[in-house]
């Protein structure tokens, strides 16, 4: 068996997190969630009143900070500048800002090579938009993975309730479209299914089913 690197993208909510966790445990490989680095640095460009759309000032404040991500027993712990931000990373403010910081070219190209460096050390499942297209070009295994917009707010709901954030399925299906038209439109590195990616529609299966095509696929290719 050889390790290979498997590049998971998609749109808000398709359940790439969850699975790809599952994928990277079964496998013994490494997860790394590269939303959580975007979602870092835009929590601490809110903490400073950094303006979302002032770019040079945006990618300074990345270049002096410095996010780690640590392997735990729910899939990952986020650290920004040694402070553990998993949970404040998750918050609506942080969610509702994220696209437009994940927007700016001189932020995607730290993000990038960051993201490279951490794959280089073996089999990795690695998720997010531009994975498979800008980030791991050469990944063996490429998913595209998505849902109704209906199921990924649902998904979104229960996540919700469970870390106590209050939402309406209302309110989440708005903000959920609107992050996949941010992601998608943008000019630099947009969310785009890759040419050679498998896609994957999960909207009528469960995690352990979409998390077993995936292995499946990924053993084929080892
Ligand atoms: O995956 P998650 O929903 O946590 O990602 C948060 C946001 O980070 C996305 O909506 C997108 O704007 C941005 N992102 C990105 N490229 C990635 C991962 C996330 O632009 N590879």
């Amino acid at each position: 068996n050889k390790t290979i690197q498997i590049a998971i993208d998609g749109p808000a909510g398709a359940g790439k997190s969850t699975i790809a966790k599952i994928v990277a445990e079964q496998l013994g490989f490494t997860y790394i969630d590269t939303g959580a680095m975007y979602r870092a640095i835009t929590y601490k460009a809110l903490q400073q009143n950094v303006s979302l759309a002032d770019e040079a000032a945006l990618a300074e404040l990345l270049k002096l900070s410095t996010i780690e991500l640590q392997p735990s027993e729910n899939g990952q712990l986020v650290f920004l500048d040694g402070e553990n931000v998993s949970d404040v990373i998750r918050t609506n403010d942080v969610t509702s800002s994220v696209s437009q910081v994940a927007a700016h070219g001189a932020i995607r190209e730290q993000m990038v090579s960051a993201q490279q460096q951490l794959a280089a050390a073996g089999g990795v499942v690695m998720d997010g938009r531009d994975i498979a297209t800008h980030v791991l070009p050469q990944a063996e295994l490429k998913v595209f993975m998505s849902a109704t917009v209906e199921e990924r707010a649902r998904r979104r709901f229960i996540d919700n309730e469970k870390r106590g954030i209050d939402s309406t399925m209302e309110s989440l299906i708005e903000d959920i479209a609107l992050r996949d038209k941010l992601d998608s439109e943008r000019e630099v590195s947009p969310l785009v299914q890759a040419d050679d990616a498998i896609y994957l529609d999960t909207t009528t299966l469960t995690i352990d089913e979409a998390a077993l095509e995936i292995l499946r696929l990924a053993k084929e290719r080892m």
